[in-house]
């Protein structure tokens, strides 16, 4: 039987916070009947949220098309949802139980270049495209294609979302941490990227790629064009590669705001050096199929023969799944006005947005309201990343402590007010020491996809749970 010593070591170092112990207990509790506000997750559907309709109408009738030529379609299903599954067979005839090219279907590659151009005002080549099975995939890709030597390093931004961290873990890299300025809205900060690589060289590390995740997660953060100028002439300066997650680019709610991708600042600043990888998502936005697992993967300045091996290990994997292919198709390419479906399409768009804005609105306002509490009210994605302070209990100093001994005694410290949290409340958060941060600080990271009510009821439980905590602290 194989054994724990037997396992790949880079696997057992790897760790994936936001699916951790804390939401193996609140399963646990949830299975003894206890209701829990599961806020650990960017899981849309999960916590109630609607699938957009035209989606499913379309892939049921892929994944059905005997339903075409019956009778019922015409009443079961919009004339556009129709036309266009005709038109996906047609261009698709081998259907979603195929294997397909293993960059995905070409005239989806094409849809996603006209999205972009469109999106971007750039050009953008197909033939640079790839369906990938989330960006989760696209990521693997990008770090399988890279990490070539044992001291080959990716800078992350920290807090960071933890797929970064455990991709380096598993692919046996080495993490170079950039912390992001949460005085000035998690923005990246040149000096702090300077300080940072420069510490990495001087460890021995060869660093190949930065990893920037924009709107953010954990932080909520919408980065600006002149912030993403910054990061391009950074990385060009130091020979590095980028790797841009940009899976929450429709979740920008802040007033005024706008999503910049890279490729386009990268292209309106004629840079033709830095190779980009960008990533996309089904599973984000207001569609929120993450089930679906679909994506695109782009890259830009890539010679054809390190592009030939991309295409060579995706063809090791055959090919991303069909269906997600689609949904990815119908992201890039939905109903448009003067279609049947439009008007529905609008309307479902709209309320997931909306809803999700004033939830971003209702969770910051509240939470600030908590005394040793404070927050950014959430420009974009779908989380808050929330900073808490707790005194020390009598006997405990921080500063007396080696930086190791530090950092178990942080990290235990917003643990254990999670674990407390999740038995006293039900509200399942994730601790921040799962995506880093600064030494010293507390934070916890919760999302704002739940039904309004229950943020509602977030906000009123944890101000008495705070409270109730700060104080027990005080008492020993
Ligand atoms: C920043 C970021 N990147 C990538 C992903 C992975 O998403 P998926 O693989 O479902 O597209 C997530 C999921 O929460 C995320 O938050």
């Amino acid at each position: 039987m194989v054994k724990l010593n037997d396992v790949n070591s880079k696997l057992l170092k790897a760790h994936y916070a936001v699916r951790g112990k804390i939401v193996i207990r609140a399963q646990e509790l949830e299975e003894q009947g206890r209701k829990i506000i599961y806020c650990n997750i960017g899981n849309p559907q999960a916590l109630k949220q609607k699938p957009i309709t035209f989606v499913r109408q379309v892939l049921s009738l892929l994944e059905y098309p005997a339903l075409l030529d019956s009778p019922e379609a015409a009443k079961l299903y919009p004339a556009d949802a129709i036309k266009r599954a005709r038109m996906i067979l047609e261009k698709n005839p081998a259907g979603t139980g195929a294997y397909t090219q293993s960059a995905g279907i070409p005239f989806i590659r094409k849809a996603i270049a006209e999205f972009i151009e469109k999106r971007d005002g750039i050009p953008a080549d197909a033939n640079r495209i790839m369906l990938t099975e989330g960006a989760s995939k696209g990521v693997h890709t990008a770090f399988s294609l890279l990490t070539n030597k044992p001291n080959d390093g990716y800078l992350i931004p920290i807090p960071q979302y933890p797929l970064y961290s455990a991709a380096i873990e598993l692919y046996g890299a080495r993490q170079i941490n950039y912390f992001l300025d949460e005085k000035n809205r998690w923005s990246l900060d040149e000096a702090e990227l300077e300080r940072s690589i420069a510490g990495a060289v001087r460890s021995g590390i060869n660093p190949v790629a930065i990893a920037v995740i924009n709107p953010g997660n954990p932080t909520g953060a919408v980065l600006s064009r002149k912030n993403i100028g910054m990061v391009i002439r950074f990385a060009k300066k130091h020979g590095l590669a980028v790797i841009a997650d940009e899976v929450y680019q429709d979740n920008i709610y802040g007033e005024g705001l706008e999503f910049f991708s890279f490729a386009r600042v990268m292209h309106d600043l004629g840079e033709k050096d830095v190779t980009l990888f960008s990533l996309h998502s089904v599973s984000k936005g207001f569609m929120g199929e993450c089930g679906h697992r679909g994506g695109y993967l782009e890259i830009r300045n890539m010679p054809d023969d390190v592009y030939a091996e991309v295409i060579k290990l995706l063809s090791i994997g055959l090919c991303a799944n069909v269906d997600g292919q689609l949904v990815t198709y119908l992201m890039v390419d939905p109903p448009k006005p003067g279609e049947e479906s439009y008007e529905l399409y609008a309307k479902e768009r709209g309320a997931i947005l909306g809803d999700l804005k004033e939830k971003a609105e209702i969770l910051g306002k509240g939470l600030n309201e908590i005394e040793g509490m404070t927050v950014d009210i959430p420009e974009g994605a779908m989380y808050a990343f929330v900073k808490f302070d707790l005194p020390h209990p009598k006997g405990m100093d921080p500063e007396a402590m080696s930086p190791e001994e530090r950092h178990k005694y942080e990290a235990a410290r917003d643990a254990k007010y999670c674990l407390r949290l999740l038995e006293g409340t039900g509200i399942c958060v994730v601790p921040g020491s799962g995506f880093g941060q600064h030494p010293g600080t507390l934070h916890f990271r919760t999302t704002f996809l739940p039904p309004k009510e229950d943020i509602l009821a977030l906000v009123e439980k944890l101000k008495k749970f705070h409270a109730a905590y700060v104080a027990k602290l005080l008492e020993n």
